[in-house]
């Protein structure tokens, strides 16, 4: 599913800033605070008190960059007792099942991908916060917007999968955003079909790292009234195409 898993793991900061650092240059969130010591760790927090949890919609991380990551390590260091898993989704898989038709479609076309509707001032992560989530905004200085085509091909391995999802893309490049919503709700349906998918049971220590070329996740928000307190750091990857 392009998501590896390690367990009983022990890692600082500095040591999982450390691990990530091996694979590329790290990603320091725009608009989520990190660690004042370790700012390439963004810690992912859900308190007792908290009802939105961070994640808990379906994305591939930040890819309103330019050259979005290519991989997010993600540290448990409390997980509820029950609940919290972590859904992963093959976007290989996603492309390679598509119809022809729908791969000639769009083959070569390009989607507009923008932190404004979660991170932009009314977006859901900034909206939410202001209810009391535990996660700390920073002052959104700049909407970041790229455009990245809707089928990528994995620079490493050379396999193409689908490339969009329901956080960042605002439209279809070239099409408004009322004109793209069918096409795009289409691909969000089959990009999540069961079979593409791995659910993880976190727990304390357990480390999942999954490449965001080709992986979407989703953050199971089913433990209110529990405490999960994880680590994040993101590693930065080439521009599309
Ligand atoms: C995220 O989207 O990076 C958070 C995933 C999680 O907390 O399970």
């Amino acid at each position: 599913y392009q998501v590896i898993f390690f367990r009983d793991q022990e890692m600082t900061p500095e040591q999982h800033r450390d691990f990530g650092k091996r694979f590329g240059d790290l990603h320091i969130h725009e608009y989520v605070k990190g660690l004042d010591a370790v700012p390439e760790v963004m810690p992912v927090i859900k308190t007792e008190a908290d009802t939105f949890n961070f994640g808990g919609t379906w994305h591939s991380d930040v890819t309103y960059h330019t050259t979005p990551p290519l991989g997010s390590i993600l540290y448990a260091l409390e997980a509820p007792e029950v609940g919290g898993d972590t859904m992963f989704a093959n976007q290989y898989l996603a492309y390679e099942t598509l119809s022809d038709g729908m791969k000639e479609l769009l083959e070569g076309r390009k989607a507009v991908h923008s932190a404004e509707p979660i991170y932009g001032k009314t977006g859901a992560f900034s909206s939410r916060y202001k209810q009391g989530a535990s996660m700390a905004t920073k002052p959104v200085e700049v909407v970041l917007e790229s455009q990245h085509p809707i089928f990528r091909t994995h620079p490493e391995t050379g396999r193409k999968s689908l490339y969009v999802n329901g956080n960042f893309v605002v439209n279809l490049a070239g099409l408004s955003a009322i004109e793209s919503a069918p096409i795009l709700q289409r691909l969000y349906q089959h990009a999540t079909t069961p079979e593409f998918c791995c659910r993880f049971r976190w727990r304390k220590g357990s480390v999942a790292f999954w490449d965001n070329g080709c992986v979407q996740h989703y953050a199971v928000n089913d433990y209110t009234g529990q405490r999960r307190v994880m680590h994040r750091v993101t590693v930065m990857g080439d521009q599309p195409y």
